[in-house]
Order: structure tokens, then sequence, then C-alpha cells
């Protein structure tokens, strides 16, 4: 059988799994228990920082559903030289990790700064973790430029009529491990399309975020009111879809319509109206 044909079949028996008994598997997110009609996949969510009111509001909840079969060789993306020269290559580091650094990849060397690239080849340092944080809200947490951010889009969107959760923020290495583990068991194939691995995953860089408007992420969120004011707006707040549908082959992964990053208002606008991806744009400049 083609790897294709597998990975199809893969995600096929995950959604029908999931179909038949939840997602719980995939994801550690927080929210107030209740599901939508999607039920595939997720991503989790940091559950260490949470204080007690946030932890009544754990459960997990947080889905996610690929609509973009990937395809051979689509996990080809961009190297160092394309973030900006941002990176120290260097070959992996094997420290005893049961998930050391894969071979080929390198390590930002400016995890601080609102525009760096993080992705399956420009990983986060070891032991790097962000000092800023601050509660979003729903057990969540971002890093405070992007919390602050969050917050102007949220007013902005709820003045139109829309409002939303942020259902996945920061996470730390070992939420990123389960729930990059979690999908290496049910699919090794499908998996690095749909979960980042450890230390590579924009959530570890506290600027990302899952939206939804309730508690599980939905697949077809930008067709809807909501969606549709994300995409006019986003980039207003420093905000940007990051793994568009039609980019896997780019980015990685498939399509995922509530993966937000906060990248600051100049480079949100140049990304939106250029119509690329942050790996695309830095491959250009
Ligand atoms: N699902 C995204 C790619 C992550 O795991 O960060
Ligand atoms: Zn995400």
């Amino acid at each position: 059988m083609d790897k294709k044909r597998k990975i199809g079949i893969g995600i096929a028996a995950v959604l029908l799994a999931l179909a038949l008994g939840g997602a719980a598997w995939y994801c550690s997110s927080s929210g107030d228990g209740k599901t939508g009609g999607e039920k595939p996949l997720a991503e989790g969510t940091a559950t260490e920082e949470k204080d007690d009111e946030e932890e009544k509001q754990d459960e997990e909840t947080e889905e996610e559903a690929p609509d973009e079969e990937p395809s051979e060789g689509e996990e080809e993306i961009s190297s160092e030289e394309e973030n900006g020269g941002s990176t120290n290559s260097g070959s992996s580091q094997n420290t005893g990790d049961s998930y050391p650094r894969p071979a080929g990849t390198s390590v930002v060397s400016n995890p601080e700064s609102i525009t760096v690239l993080v992705n399956k080849a420009n990983f986060l340092p070891e032991g790097w973790a962000p000092s800023d944080l601050v509660s979003v809200g729903g057990g969540q947490q971002l890093r405070a430029e992007a919390a602050t951010a969050l917050n102007s889009l949220k007013a902005a969107a709820k003045a139109d009529g829309y409002t939303f959760n942020v259902i996945s923020g920061y996470r730390t290495k070992e939420t990123q491990i389960s729930l990059y583990s979690n999908y290496m068991a049910q699919d090794p194939e499908g998996a690095p399309y749909l979960s980042a691995y450890p230390r590579s995953s924009e959530h570890e860089l506290g600027l990302a975020m899952d939206i939804s408007p309730d508690w599980s992420l939905h697949y077809d969120l930008l067709e809807t009111g909501l969606g549709k004011w994300m995409t006019a707006h986003a980039h207003e707040y420093g905000w940007i879809l990051r793994y568009p549908e039609g980019k896997t082959g780019v980015t990685g992964y498939v399509f995922e319509a509530w993966h937000y990053r906060y990248v600051g208002k100049s480079l949100a606008a140049e990304i939106k109206s250029s119509g690329l991806t942050l790996e695309e744009y830095y491959g250009s400049i």
C-alpha cells in the first residue's frame, strides 16, 4: 500500500473512531466540557499553570480535524535560511530525551522575538520558555503582548457581534509531548501533519492560540460569521492564520482553521496583503 493511501486510511480510521468514541485521546485542552459537531483530532493545552478556578473548567474537549490529506513529500518545508537568519544550524541533540531534535533541523536564536519562525525545521531551544505569560481565561496563557492583542481583537469582534474562546494557548514541552505521542500512537504517518514535534510547536512559543465560538475546534470556522470576521480583521490586531488551506506542502500541516499566530501588526499586515504563509514570506525577503 502506498504511503498516501495509508495516511488516508489512517486518518479515516481516526475519524471513525472519534465519531464513535469521542476525541479525548487527542487533546488535553480546557473548556466547559461541551463538545461540538466535529469530532476529530485536537491540540492540547498546558495545565500546570492553571489556578483553581481555571482548573474547574478543564475537560478534554479540544478537537481538530484535518480536511486535507497530506501527500508524500509535503512535509518538506523551508530551511533556516528562510526565517531571517535567526537559527543556529547543527546536528540533532540526543540528550537522552525521548524526543531529541531531529537531524537536519535548527534551533532558533531569537525565541523571544515576536516574529520568530518556529516550525518543522526551526526548533525552540531546550529549556527555553516564555517569561511573560499571562492568563487569557479558560485556563489558557499567552505571552503578554499577544494577550493584549487578543483583548483588542476580542473587543473588536464583540463590537461586531462575534465572540470566541481561546481553547489552547501556551503549552509546555511536556504537554506537547503528550499530544504528539497520542497522535503518533494512533497514526505514525499522519501524526506529523497534525501535531508538532515537541519543541517545534508555536504553542510552546506562547504566541499561538486555537479559537472557537464554543469549546470545540471547528473545521468550517472560516465559513462562519466569526471566521469571516477573523479573515477580514485578525491581521489588524497582529494575528495571522498560520496553517491555511492548500499550504500543507509549505507549512507541513493540514489546514487548521482555528490556529492563529501573533506576529505583531506590521508583519501581520504584510502577510495578509502578500497572501503568503510565514515560511513563504521569510523565504521571499
Ligand atoms: N497542531 C499544531 C501544528 C501544533 O501542534 O502546534
Ligand atoms: Zn494550534
